[in-house]
């Protein structure tokens, strides 16, 4: 017998690099999906049909040298782990709709699809927070990416057309229904991310590093005090602060400004967080800041910024209208400037992974 689960990918419309500093972030899950077909079987198999790779693996702690292969074996092994039983094998197929590496956390989409498909199949009574904490732990512990709670809770947890408000502190979430809200548009710039390899970890330990100097942690921080410690910081570890600090205020702003439905006012602050994103956490690249530079020009455009990790991935643009028409400008521009092709597609608030 086969079973078909469907696992959304997620944006986050702002709150970035606040999770992993018990912060707030502001996401929610898109019409692009992880598709994973399970089916009994005698060994541990995984095919992924973008790729048109097979693995046959067992249970143990050992990477495969695959990349992708990690994923899901990282996923069953860390549930095996967690509930202390052993899980029987399963043929597993893996498809896609949701770009890999284009910071969408394609990751998440399958590890918490994995681990959702296997304790729905095997009767195992887990929630979807705690599910979406085993994808966590695995992907922290086997795939050895230190990433914060933001994009496994989304994936598990989103409710159609509502964005989801999580405090990374408490693991408390609350659901942002957005009647109305703007066109989303998705413009990956062709640039990977990749948050294994290694700029993600540096800006995490810099965070904590920042920390230990104030003795105090994020949630507890204010901007006078932050300002009055800058010189005990030091200009990079003060500039990583401030990002946090205020990007925290800004989510707490956007809740607002969407329920009073001023897009103006969320497209201010999303502006804003690009802004910092660039110029004080400095994890934007060239190629983001000029997509987001000129979709802001483009009429209509509320604002646009970076999301995800950065250092590649996608741009977020949020619109009164259909833009794909100026998308297209832009592109040629862009192909003449860096070498890569941006592809763009516009995106709904979905609904976390489920049984099809
Ligand atoms: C990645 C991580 C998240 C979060 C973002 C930055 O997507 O997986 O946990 O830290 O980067 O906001």
């Amino acid at each position: 017998m086969k079973y078909r689960f469907r696992s959304p990918g997620r944006i986050n419309l702002i709150g970035e690099h606040t999770d992993y500093n018990g912060g707030l972030v502001l996401p929610a899950a898109i019409d692009k999906y992880t598709y994973i077909t399970l089916e009994e079987s005698r060994h541990f198999m995984a095919y992924t049909v973008n790729l048109k790779e097979r693995v046959e693996f067992s249970l143990n702690e050992k990477k495969e040298k695959e990349d992708w292969a990690n994923y899901v074996k990282g996923a069953i092994f860390h549930l095996a782990k967690n509930i202390k039983k052993q899980i029987r094998p399963f043929n597993i197929e893996i498809s896609s709709t949701l770009p890999i590496g284009a910071g969408l956390s394609s990751s998440a989409s399958l590890m918490v699809g994995i681990i959702y498909a296997i304790s729905k199949i095997e009767n195992i009574n887990l929630d979807r927070e705690r599910i979406a904490q085993i994808a966590h732990e695995a992907e922290n512990e086997f795939v050895g990416v230190n990433c914060g709670i933001m994009d496994q809770y989304a994936v598990a947890l989103a409710k159609k057309d509502s964005f989801i408000l999580i405090d990374a502190s408490s693991g408390r979430y609350e659901y942002i229904y957005a009647k109305g809200f703007p066109k989303i548009m998705i413009i990956d710039s062709g640039i990977k991310h990749k948050l294994s390899s290694g700029n993600y970890n540096t800006r995490r330990n810099e965070c904590e590093e920042a920390t230990k100097i104030l003795g105090l942690q994020f949630k507890d921080l204010n901007k006078a005090f932050l300002e009055s410690k800058k010189n005990l910081l030091g200009e990079n570890l003060y500039k990583r602060a401030k990002h946090v600090v205020e990007e925290n205020e800004r989510v707490l702003k956007t809740i607002e400004a969407i329920s009073r439905q001023n897009w103006e006012e969320v497209g201010r602050l999303v502006k804003a967080s690009h802004a910092s994103l660039r110029d004080l956490f400095e994890v934007s690249t060239v190629e983001m800041d000029f997509l987001v530079d000129n979709i802001n020009k483009i009429d209509g455009v509320y604002g646009s910024r970076m999301i995800g990790g950065g250092f590649g991935g996608s741009v977020i643009a949020l619109s009164k209208r259909d833009i794909r028409n100026d998308l297209k400008g832009i592109s040629k521009i862009y192909q003449n400037e860096f070498g890569v092709e941006i592809k763009y597609y516009p995106v709904k608030l979905s609904s976390g992974v489920r049984k099809m």
